[in-house]
């Protein structure tokens, strides 16, 4: 016991320096002081001057982020941009009618003049980020309250905006990282005349759809196209007529050289979310409660979904998006305790913690402040397990109904009416009859009462009674415990689910609109399903997660000060990332060994004629069957996707892939299921993300489409190839 110890804690000291090295989203204006020699190490050719510089163009300013929700990139001086096909999808489906249906063929842009207006759609690049966390703490005390706390910041924040040098064009945002241990201004310039230049048929750019989600071996050409137009003097402008293509600081120069395994690559991006500094307990808690329970919740409602899907068409177009987004965290999380499990991972951070206690302990300033700071944390995990499950229930179970999130918008009208009257009401509805209104184009009310049985069937039998809605309880005892003549009773007022017929309440005056919404049954039960979930979870879930908050703020730190030998990155927050690693395959499990690439080969291994998800265009099979792929394959071979060891999340879709040299080699949308545990605790043995290969995006672009005057634009090199030559 004692030996085997010894050897954990050995490998423990190792192993950040070995197989743990790739790890980490890197903040790229400190590359030059953290991360240099690491990834001079791997195969960096460029300096971190070339990566983050704000007094020459550099990388970063190729790289933006697409509407705040993806990443996209640079690639030619006319402003051309890259992004993945699901990134641009909703673009693509509002220019798609039945005429032109963008969506099933694909859309090319064949001259600036037809490139498509997109209402809404901006980019935002990166200027500078300065270190500001000494003002954004300015009078902050350890023993201020929580809301106090964040109050004071709050203020100093927008002094520190107010005070920003910036131009006028541009905009400033302040962001906490390390748990609020540190705080960072980012100057911003943001776009709003984006326009879709092309994308290829959805049997491309999402071939594989839900079933090769997540999967590794991969086929997907996840890519569409947009160009960045500016005002005459090159500034953001919003959409204008006149307005030119971006004349951008940096572009990205194209190798067509492709990946050997062992390859440094690195991905350059805007990850939105990650939590790799929790403590034990709460990953314990993510893997055996928290997860399974939201992972059997959704497996319930997406049944139903599937159900109806199947045998309707009008429903499967109505709930593809939705099904495939319900779909995607569902299929993450199984990944998630897959990957947490297989590599031990809640052991591991147990381990760390152990290290940590002991320097703590053998430090007498140390112990004075952090002594207690395992303790406490193991205590307040313990205190908010139920209620952290129940909050996962009720926010699962409630936004699966749809029911009951036109609910909510009514509520909303009925409440500003109470506090403001018909100004209140009016100022509501500009947001809420929009909303509705758009939920019901694509929404169908037997789905949705089928899945509010179920759902509403784990609400009750899966909870502690007192998490549960007493109105509920009485309509339900009412309806002699069936769900389904529950579900009956909620969904018999037809008029919940018409446009015309809530426009005519809301023609109303709002008086008398108040009094017919009240009228609807459904809103009784839900309104008491969140009133119950507030009074009975969320004022006690708040007040322990504000004392998890400042725990988990206090333990970074500490880990900051006491862990010496590590190096600290800071959690995923949505601002631009750099994470770097290597081209590698990996063992997903026993016997079970993956390549690190895919060709067309394995695309036409997986064509199923005329299929949903697995179909491939005529088009795409004659350049096959003639090996037509001109510079962009290599002895016969159409690579297509590739994986890798960045350390990438949700948001770094649509991030450029980047040699050594910072070329781009390809295009991040996917990792690995095995290791979606990432976001949680990366382990370089199974985590990996999956990419596009540039040569196969062109390809597409070039030889498929043909859209060739857009190859043209951009500027390919063969870095290697030259190197040969000489
Ligand atoms: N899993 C990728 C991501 O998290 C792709 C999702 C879109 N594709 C899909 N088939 N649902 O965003
Ligand atoms: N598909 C994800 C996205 O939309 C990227 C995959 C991941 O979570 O790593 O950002």
């Amino acid at each position: 016991m004692k030996y085997t110890k010894h050897v954990l804690l050995l490998l423990l000291i190792i192993i950040p320096f070995l197989s743990r090295a790739d790890e980490g989203m890197w903040l790229p204006q400190l590359l030059g002081k953290l991360n240099e020699p690491r990834m001079k190490s791997l195969g960096m050719k460029i300096r971190a001057e070339d990566i983050y510089s704000i007094n020459r163009g550099s990388l970063k300013d190729a790289v933006v982020s697409f509407g705040g929700f993806c990443t996209g990139e640079i690639i030619s001086s006319k402003g051309l941009l890259l992004t993945n096909h699901h990134c641009g999808f909703d673009a693509v489906q509002n220019h798609s009618s039945l005429e032109n249906n963008y969506i099933r063929d694909g859309f090319w842009a064949k001259d600036y003049a037809s490139e498509l207006i997109n209402k809404g759609l901006f980019v935002t690049f990166i200027v500078r980020i300065d270190d500001v966390s000494k003002a954004a703490l300015n009078g902050v005390s350890a023993q201020m309250p929580e809301a106090d706390r964040q109050r004071l910041i709050d203020q100093n924040m927008n002094e520190i905006k107010k005070n920003a040098k910036k131009e006028s064009a541009q905009d400033a945002f302040v962001r906490g990282f390390f748990e609020g241990n540190q705080y960072y201004l980012f100057i911003t310039e943001t776009f709003r005349d984006v326009r879709l230049v092309g994308a290829p048929p959805a049997a491309i750019g999402n071939f594989g759809k839900d079933t090769d989600n997540w999967v590794w071996p991969r086929h997907t050409g996840d890519f569409s196209m947009f160009r960045i137009y500016a005002s005459k003097d090159n500034k953001p402008a919003e959409y204008a007529a006149d307005n030119v293509p971006y004349t951008p600081k940096k572009s990205l120069s194209v190798s067509l050289d492709g990946v050997a395994e062992n390859d440094f690559t690195m991905v350059f991006g805007f990850p939105g979310k990650t939590t790799e500094y929790l403590y034990s307990a709460a990953v314990e808690q993510i893997r055996t409660i928290n997860d399974p329970a939201k992972i059997a919740i959704r497996d319930k409602a997406l049944n139903v979904i599937d159900h109806y899907m199947r045998k309707d068409e009008t429903i499967k177009i109505q709930y593809a998006a939705k099904y495939a987004s319900i779909e995607n965290a569902y299929k993450k999380w199984q990944g998630e305790v897959l990957g947490l499990t297989r590599t031990d991972g809640v052991a591991k951070k147990k381990l760390y913690e152990a290290e940590f206690q002991k320097r703590v302990l053998a430090n007498a300033a140390w112990k004075e402040k952090y002594g207690n700071l395992v303790n406490d944390l193991d205590a307040a995990y313990t205190a908010i397990s139920l209620y952290a499950l129940a909050r996962d229930y009720y926010t699962e179970i409630t936004a699966k109904i749809e029911l009951n999130t036109i609910a909510m918008q009514l509520n909303a009208l009925t409440t500003a009416f109470e506090k403001n009257g018909e100004k209140g009401f009016n100022e509501r509805l500009k947001i809420s009859q929009p909303a509705i209104s758009s939920l019901l184009e694509e929404f169908s009310p037997a789905v949705d009462k089928s899945v509010f049985e179920v759902m509403a069937e784990m609400y009750v039998k899966d909870q502690q009674k007192e998490y549960v809605s007493p109105v509920l309880l009485q309509w339900l005892d009412a309806s002699d415990d069936s769900y389904s003549s529950l579900a009956g009773k909620l969904y018999s007022q037809s008029g919940l689910f018409t446009k015309a017929s809530l426009d005519e309440i809301f023609s109303k005056p709002p008086a008398e609109a108040v009094v017919s919404i009240n009228a609807f049954d459904a809103l009784k039960v839900f309104r008491d399903m969140q009133s119950t979930y507030q009074k009975s979870v969320q004022v006690s879930l708040n007040k322990l997660q504000d004392s998890i908050n400042k725990l988990q703020r206090t333990y970074m730190q500490a880990q900051m000060e006491v862990m010496k030998d590590k190096k600290f990155y800071p959690d995923a927050n949505g601002t631009l990332r750099v994470t770097f690693g290597k081209v590698q395959g990996y063992t997903a499990r026993d016997a079970v060994k993956y390549e690190y690439f895919t060709d067309m080969e394995g695309l036409m291994e997986k064509y199923k004629p005329g299929d949903y998800e697995f179909d491939v265009p005529e088009k795409l099979r004659t350049l096959y069957k003639n090996k037509d792929y001109g510079r962009y394959g290599k002895n016969g071979v159409m690579p297509v996707c590739f994986i890798a060891t960045n350390h990438t999340t949700g948001g770094n879709s649509g991030s450029p892939v980047l040699d050594g040299y910072g070329n781009l080699i390809g295009l991040n949308f996917d990792r690995v299921w095995e290791g979606t545990m990432s976001d949680i605790n990366y382990d370089a043995s199974i985590c990996r993300n999956i990419m596009v290969d540039i040569r196969y995006v062109l390809f597409i672009v070039d030889k498929f489409a043909g859209a060739t005057r857009l190859v043209e634009e951009m500027k390919i090199v063969y870095p290697k190839q030259s190197k040969i030559k000489k």
